[in-house]
């Protein structure tokens, strides 16, 4: 797929594989990733975001897997690495709720998916998981709420997936036209 304007090539790089190679990802790149989050913006420099990361072979690899939904599990076994992240729900400042947690967790998510990219590392968020259980599971205290379940790895041979999802690897990228989210002036509801 390519893009209508042309943009940095790691945005187009990075993309969600659900297979991953058996190859486990050094801690000097899992560094470079943290390290990108740190730059993220975030709502009075909050940075609310937090991340339990773990090796495929940990127990807290095992921990995390046990909060991911099946139809997540069919694929993220591959991974050699998953990351939890989660959010500190109020400001450190005042104690008030801090409206936009999630939001900055998602632009430390973003820096983190590119320059993981740019070392051929690739990111699978999900939704599907258990918060609670894995709150419960790896020991997330009050006042923190996981958010999102991120397998991470290098790129994996598609025939390895279960058949159901073989074809979708390598399906197109679907996309919205910039005028269908982009607006001058007014806005549009959807048609
Ligand atoms: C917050 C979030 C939750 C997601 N949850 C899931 C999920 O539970 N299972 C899954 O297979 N993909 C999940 N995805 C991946 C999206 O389906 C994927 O990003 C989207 O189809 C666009 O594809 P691309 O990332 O390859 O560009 C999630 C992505 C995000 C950002």
């Amino acid at each position: 797929m390519t893009p209508d304007h042309s943009i940095n090539p790691l945005l187009m790089k990075r993309w969600s594989p659900r297979a991953f190679a058996n190859t486990p990802i050094d801690p000097s790149e899992i560094n470079k990733i943290f390290e990108a989050a740190r730059w993220a913006a975030s709502s009075f420099n909050e940075q609310p975001w937090r991340f339990v990361y773990a090796h495929k072979g940990d127990q807290a690899y095992d921990r995390l897997m046990e909060s991911i939904n099946p139809f997540n599990q069919s694929w993220t076994s591959s991974a050699p690495l998953l990351i939890l992240g989660v959010v500190k729900d109020d400001f450190s400042h005042n104690g008030s709720a801090n409206r936009h947690a999630s939001y900055d967790l998602g632009a430390a998510v973003a820096n983190m998916s590119i320059q993981a990219a740019e070392a051929d590392i690739y990111f699978h968020q999900m939704a599907g998981f258990d918060p609670k259980k894995a709150a419960e599971l790896i020991g997330i205290p009050e006042g923190y709420t996981p958010v999102v379940m991120i397998a991470a790895g290098y790129i994996g041979d598609a025939y390895a997936l279960p058949e159901n999802l073989r074809e979708r690897e390598n399906a197109p990228r679907e996309r919205k036209a910039v005028s269908d989210f982009a607006f001058g002036g007014e806005f549009k509801k959807d048609n």
